[in-house]
């Protein structure tokens, strides 16, 4: 069977990943619940995930160390303007830990990291356009065993890794605001755990790693970042929100 494990804030990794289940068949599961039993009954590995910094969030990142060797992996990134050396780092995970790497691709998807920018909904409807074309090469170069390595095999593009001990810092700067109806959602979503409800209060902790689901999925859009009551939220517009984390077919 075909494992693909997928880590998503947004969807668009999700929708990806659904996407391929659809043409290659197989289970879908969320990087933070697989564990490395589950990874045995699989006979090709496909990651889908997207780049943090031009590289890859901590939790696509640690997945590589758990992979088996002896089955052929494949990753799809995707990005939301410039993926870095993210490509790269996948593939140097990748030889690290002697895996059979068969693939490695990036496709552009529209931009989650918008606590400074707003993409125009206009431009997110271009980018998922022309990601339909991306992905359907993809899904057939994974269904005929394509090798797709990088060509460019060594990056120094790992801020988002390299910055670990400072994600924290990020979490200094969300708040909530006075829209917040202590539904506990965001304590729920957070892949990390780092959401707490303390007498109906929501407190950040120390552990964030700027995913930024919260923000997003927050049905109230109360959480803000820096205190700027910014209205733009995004969702991936065909995946159920509440899909985003499950897994799929175990
Ligand atoms: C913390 C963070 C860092 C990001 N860094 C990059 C980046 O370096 N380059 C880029 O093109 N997109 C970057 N993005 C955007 C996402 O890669 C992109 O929107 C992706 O499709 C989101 O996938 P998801 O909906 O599955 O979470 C970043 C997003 C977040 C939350």
């Amino acid at each position: 069977m075909t494992g693909i494990l997928y880590f998503s804030s947004t969807g668009n990794s999700l929708y990806i990943a659904k996407r391929i289940k659809e043409a290659l068949k197989g289970a879908v599961i969320y990087i933070p619940e697989c564990d490395e039993n589950q990874m045995r009954e699989f006979d090709r590995i496909i990651i889908v995930s997207p780049v943090y910094s031009f590289g890859l969030p901590v939790q696509t990142y640690d997945i590589f160390s758990k992979l088996p060797h002896n089955i052929k992996i494949y990753v799809v990134l995707n990005y939301g303007g410039m993926a870095g050396g993210a490509e790269q780092m996948a593939y140097e995970l990748a030889q690290k830990y002697s895996l059979e790497i068969q693939a490695v691709y990036k496709m552009k998807m529209p931009e989650n990291y918008t606590l400074f920018i707003t993409p125009p909904k206009q431009y997110n409807k271009m980018s998922l356009n022309s990601a339909e074309k991306k992905l359907k090469r993809i899904i057939n170069d994974i269904s005929n065993d394509k090798i797709h390595l990088p060509k460019k095999r060594r990056t120094k593009h790992r801020l988002y890794y390299s910055n670990k001990p400072n994600w924290h810092l990020i979490a200094e700067n969300f708040s909530v605001n006075e829209k917040c109806t202590a539904c506990g959602k965001c304590v729920k979503i957070c892949p990390v755990g780092n959401i707490a409800l303390n007498n109906g209060v929501v407190q950040f902790g120390n552990k964030c790693t700027a995913c930024l689901g919260c923000y997003h999925r927050c049905p109230q859009k109360a959480i803000i970042y820096k205190g700027r009551n910014k209205k733009s939220r995004y969702i991936n517009p065909f995946v159920n929100e509440n899909d985003i984390g499950k897994s799929f077919d175990l």
